[in-house]
């Protein structure tokens, strides 16, 4: 029985390629371990804000010295962190746009990457403090980036690798419903992509 946390930053709802291979992930999921509960976090419908002066101060301040404003320019960031670590399992829905994580992604990162709380740095430089969980990506592309031409223009898996093993996530599991815009292999991208899914 595991607690699993699924993080959405896809517009497109029910026609999204990442949250139904999410989705698929979490299937599985509940199949190897009978009885998980599943939190939906929606980066989109419920978007976290862009990091402004207020939120940075408060990330700096001891939280018994803020004023009021400085705690509710916090909130966000600590709800999210604790989220988190509350979880056994994320599992995060990562659509390609630009070649890069969606907006709303980028802006919870900025959110739960927090000095002191899950990182630091010490003799032996970073290290990341959110510990002993297990991480599933759930890419949707509409070009191929696994393999062929197009691999280094991939910024959303080498990014989200590189971020969340910062923070102590470095058990990641990633899938890719790619090639969604390419005819004839679009027909079969995420069937293909569900059937990769393996739970170990
Ligand atoms: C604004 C926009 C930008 C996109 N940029 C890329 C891109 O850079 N590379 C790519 O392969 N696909 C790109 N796509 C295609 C999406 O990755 C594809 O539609 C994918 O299914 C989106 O994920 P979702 O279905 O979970 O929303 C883009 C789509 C949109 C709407």
């Amino acid at each position: 029985m595991k607690k699993i946390l699924h993080i959405i930053s896809s517009p497109r709802g029910a026609e999204s390629f990442s949250i139904k291979l999410g989705n698929q992930i979490i299937e599985k999921l509940k199949a190897t371990y009978p009885g998980s509960t599943v939190t939906e976090r929606d980066l989109v419908k419920e978007q976290f804000p862009v990091l402004e002066e207020a939120h940075l101060t408060s990330f700096f301040t001891p939280a018994e010295q803020r004023t009021p404003e400085g705690a509710e320019a916090a909130r966000h960031s600590e709800e999210a962190i604790a989220q988190l670590m509350d979880a056994d399992i994320i599992v995060i829905g990562a659509p390609m746009y630009n070649f890069n994580i969606h907006a709303s992604l980028k802006a919870w990162i900025d959110h739960i990457v927090r000095a002191g709380l899950t990182f630091k740095y010490d003799e032996n430089g970073p290290q990341g403090l959110v510990g002993n969980k297990k991480l599933y990506v759930a890419v949707s592309s509409g070009g191929i980036y696994s393999e062929g031409p197009m691999q280094a223009n991939d910024f959303v898996v080498p990014y989200l690798k590189f971020m969340l093993g910062f923070i102590g996530l470095t058990d990641i599991e990633v899938y890719r419903a790619e090639g969604l815009a390419i005819p004839v292999i679009k027909d079969t991208a995420l069937e293909k992509a569900f059937n990769s899914v393996v739970i170990n």
